[in-house]
């Protein structure tokens, strides 16, 4: 154990944030969202996956947009159990015509999406002075611009059937923080909360309120091997976080499904922080400093 990951010195009163109820409670009366159609980017993996499943136990139709066949395929599988409806439809987020395709697929299938969780992204830890500009491009494209292309088709939508409606985008906290060994992504999910403020604003008087989603760790199967890389030692991490816990899939579920819900109306603008207050452990001293190269386990950088 590293300095850094040490555990805390052994105290009898520490107990961490309590465990949630279990998979398949939820606060909310069922059929909530009964005839209503849910659109969710990136929804056969992780916490998309997750938060999709949520929405069908409501009685959710579920729309499930991403690019790859086995991740659309692994959606229907785990969503159909739900009870739900689930169209899948393949989708690169970086394509305004892809995403205007797949909203017409929606449409034909269950009708105009109500709701839409902006939960597709693109990260992989790079040291800043390492990236290539394409990947910079490439995780800004699809993690900023995916998250406002598919928004501004929604709402376009909207506006044109006068029909309310509800976005939630999935962030992350580095965006108020930064993200060292995540530029792209730090910048690109500042973003990503800034347009929740001016679209909640903007759109708010046709009916459309938007709020952003910030899961804190929430480790899970599908993450790709170079995040799960980055967070290798996945569990030694409860100790690390202030609810002595990391997040359980459901409960992020549950935020998304209470942010988008008749009983969340009047929020709008807002981005909802579920971590265990992790983001905000900072102390006037903290651990000693390693370089994003030491962590990954780089030689010095030399110019090529
Ligand atoms: C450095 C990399 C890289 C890596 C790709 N690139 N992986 N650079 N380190 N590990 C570079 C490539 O060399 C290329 O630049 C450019 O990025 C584009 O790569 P492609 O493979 O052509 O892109 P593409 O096929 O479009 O795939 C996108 C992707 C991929 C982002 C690279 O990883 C992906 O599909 N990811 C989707 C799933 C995902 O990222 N999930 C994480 C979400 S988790 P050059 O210059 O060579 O052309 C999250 C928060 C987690 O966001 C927080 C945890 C704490
Ligand atoms: P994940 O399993 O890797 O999910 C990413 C999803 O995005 C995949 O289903 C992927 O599907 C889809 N996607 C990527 N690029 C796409 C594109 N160009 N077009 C359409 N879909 C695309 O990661 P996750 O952990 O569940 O993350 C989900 C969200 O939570 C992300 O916004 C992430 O930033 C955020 N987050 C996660 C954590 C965490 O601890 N897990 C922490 C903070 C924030 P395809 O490959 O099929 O396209």
């Amino acid at each position: 154990m590293t300095e850094e990951t040490q555990a805390p010195t052994p105290d009898d009163a520490v107990i961490g944030l309590p465990e949630p109820p279990a998979l398949g409670a939820s606060a909310l009366p069922a059929g909530t969202y009964a005839g209503t159609t849910v659109f969710v980017t990136g929804g056969g993996t992780g916490l998309g996956k997750a938060i999709a499943t949520e929405f069908g136990r409501l009685g959710a139709d579920l729309v499930i947009a991403s690019r790859k066949e086995d991740h659309l395929k692994a959606a229907r599988e785990a969503l159909e159990e739900t009870g739900a409806r689930v169209r899948t439809v393949a989708c690169d987020i970086r394509e305004p015509e892809q995403i205007a395709a797949a909203f017409d697929a929606a449409e034909e299938a269950f009708g105009l999406p109500g709701v839409l969780i902006n939960n597709a992204a693109a990260n992989f830890p790079v040291p800043a002075e390492d990236m290539s500009p394409n990947a910079w491009r490439t995780v800004v494209d699809i993690t900023l611009n995916g998250t406002y292309f598919c928004a501004r088709e929604f709402a376009r939508r909207h506006l044109a059937a006068g029909a309310p409606g509800s976005i939630v985008n999935i962030g992350a906290s580095y965006a108020w923080t930064g993200g060292p060994g995540f530029a792209h992504s730090a910048a690109a999910k500042a973003g990503v909360k800034n347009m929740v403020e001016t679209l909640a604003v903007e759109w708010g008087p046709y009916g459309i309120q938007i709020n952003g989603l910030v899961p804190g760790l929430f480790p899970h199967e599908d993450m790709t091997a170079d995040i799960k890389g980055n967070l290798a030692g996945t569990h030694d991490k409860d100790p690390c976080q202030p609810a002595m816990r990391v997040g359980r899939l459901r409960e992020l579920g549950w935020a998304a499904t209470f942010l988008a819900s008749p009983y969340a109306r009047f929020v709008s603008g807002h981005t909802m922080v579920v971590d265990g207050a992790n983001w905000q452990r900072r102390g006037l001293v903290n651990p000693p400093v390693v370089t994003v190269r030491r962590q990954m386990g780089k030689e010095p950088f030399e110019m090529p």
